[in-house]
């Protein structure tokens, strides 16, 4: 197989960024390659509304004509600050959230407020890989806890040792885990959470895929910790459908968020008033409710359609996920996924992304929340030009 992946775009995934600070891989391969692909399998959340959809959750666009376009509410407006700690069945109140563009900044935020150079974390890989990138450019000094094939469950108890072990000042968690899909159990966060209290560790939970889960629903973080012990990262990218907007939050103990939201005075100031306008009445309860079980009857549909396709002769090995809108899958022919991602986005226009962007040679995740309308046609256009390549391998 000729896939020869060019220097400049090695350089581009895997170099430096500025000194300490690693490339982001897996945002820079789909800034890169989404834009001009045919066939995208590449994004982690569900197939975007359109503006015109947003009328049926009750968004009257001919309100925005009103609207000040001004700075608005930095932190976020009471009533989206109020709706987002409904989320958490009153486990924070509104003064204990930020509203951020995307989750994105507020993972961002709630790391350089939380750690600072040569403090201990431990960090939960395979993840989406942000937050590792941003520790190593902090100089903290990260200790990381691999999910493992095959379950890919959290290592639970190599964590609650090495909390035990070094009192770290933080863990980072990504729950429901991308790229892995799998979820931590109530039982399993109420273990972490009792342990970090004993220890003094603060939980720092990327919980963007949180609501998507398909068989058990998950709470979050703060529902088991509370807020004393745990800061949840979220936002309405993924399960919402929503990414365009830009709107993402950190949610905690007050204190802790008031330094989030000084961060924030540095990075964005606020969110887009139009983004918060809509984001205030898409986090209605209802909606959130319908939008949650949009996410997961798309990602059941697509999931349908992939086992019956793969069922045809696989070419690759699915860990079927408990969550999330995408799947790992192992390569069982090839353990230079870049090369093999490479070939299908330059000779069949099609994307998925490598598993060397999240550390997992030999793995790549495809996408499946994409429109279930045309999901077969690309799973069916993957397997057909995987076969191929397997064939001239
Ligand atoms: C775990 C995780 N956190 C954060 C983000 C960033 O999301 P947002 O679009 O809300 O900034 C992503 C995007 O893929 C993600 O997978």
């Amino acid at each position: 197989m000729d896939c020869s992946v060019p220097d400049e775009l090695v350089n581009e995934l895997f170099g430096e960024v500025v000194e300490g600070l690693p490339c982001f891989c897996l945002e820079r391969w789909q800034s890169l390659h989404e834009t001009s692909a045919k066939v995208l399998l590449s994004d982690s959340g569900v197939h975007p509304l359109t503006v015109g959809e947003l009328s049926e959750y009750g968004v009257d666009l001919s309100k925005i004509s009103g609207l000040e376009v001004g700075y608005g509410w930095t932190k976020g407006s009471p009533s989206i600050r109020g709706r987002i700690s409904e989320l958490y069945g009153g486990a924070v109140g509104a003064e204990g959230v930020v509203v951020t563009n995307g989750s994105a900044e507020a993972n961002l935020t709630s790391l350089l407020s939380a750690v600072k150079p040569g403090d201990t974390v431990l960090v939960d890989m395979p993840n989406y890989m942000q937050i590792p990138g941003l520790l190593r450019w902090v100089g903290a000094r990260s200790i990381p806890l691999w999910r493992k094939p095959p379950s890919w469950r959290f290592p639970l108890e190599d964590a609650l040792d090495l909390m035990r072990k070094y009192r770290p000042k933080a863990l980072f968690v990504n729950d429901p885990n991308n790229p892995t899909g799998t979820a931590m159990s109530e039982a399993e966060l109420s273990e972490l959470a009792r342990e970090s209290e004993n220890v003094g560790t603060l939980l720092v939970f990327d919980e963007v895929y949180w609501g998507s889960e398909l068989h058990a629903d998950r709470p979050s973080i703060l529902e088991v910790a509370g807020v004393e012990h745990a800061l949840s990262v979220s936002g309405l990218s993924k399960v919402y459908g929503l990414p365009g907007l830009r709107i993402g939050w950190v949610a905690g103990d007050k204190r802790v968020v008031n330094r989030v939201w000084g961060v924030k005075d540095y990075t964005s100031i606020a969110p887009s008033v139009l983004s918060a306008y809509i984001a205030s009445i898409i986090l209605e309860s209802g909606n959130v409710k319908r939008l949650r079980e949009r996410a997961r009857s798309m990602v059941r549909t697509n999931l349908e359609v992939l086992k019956g396709v793969l069922a045809l002769g696989g070419v690759i090995d699915p860990y079927w996920p408990e969550a999330g809108a995408y799947l790992l899958a192992r390569i069982p022919w090839s353990n230079d996924t870049l090369a093999v991602s490479y070939k299908l986005f330059k000779e069949y226009s099609i994307l998925i992304n490598p598993g060397e962007c999240f550390e997992l040679p030999g793995y790549v995740r495809i996408g499946t929340g994409q429109n279930p309308a045309t999901y077969g046609k690309s799973v069916h256009a993957l397997i057909n030009a995987l076969k191929r390549m397997v064939e001239t391998h």
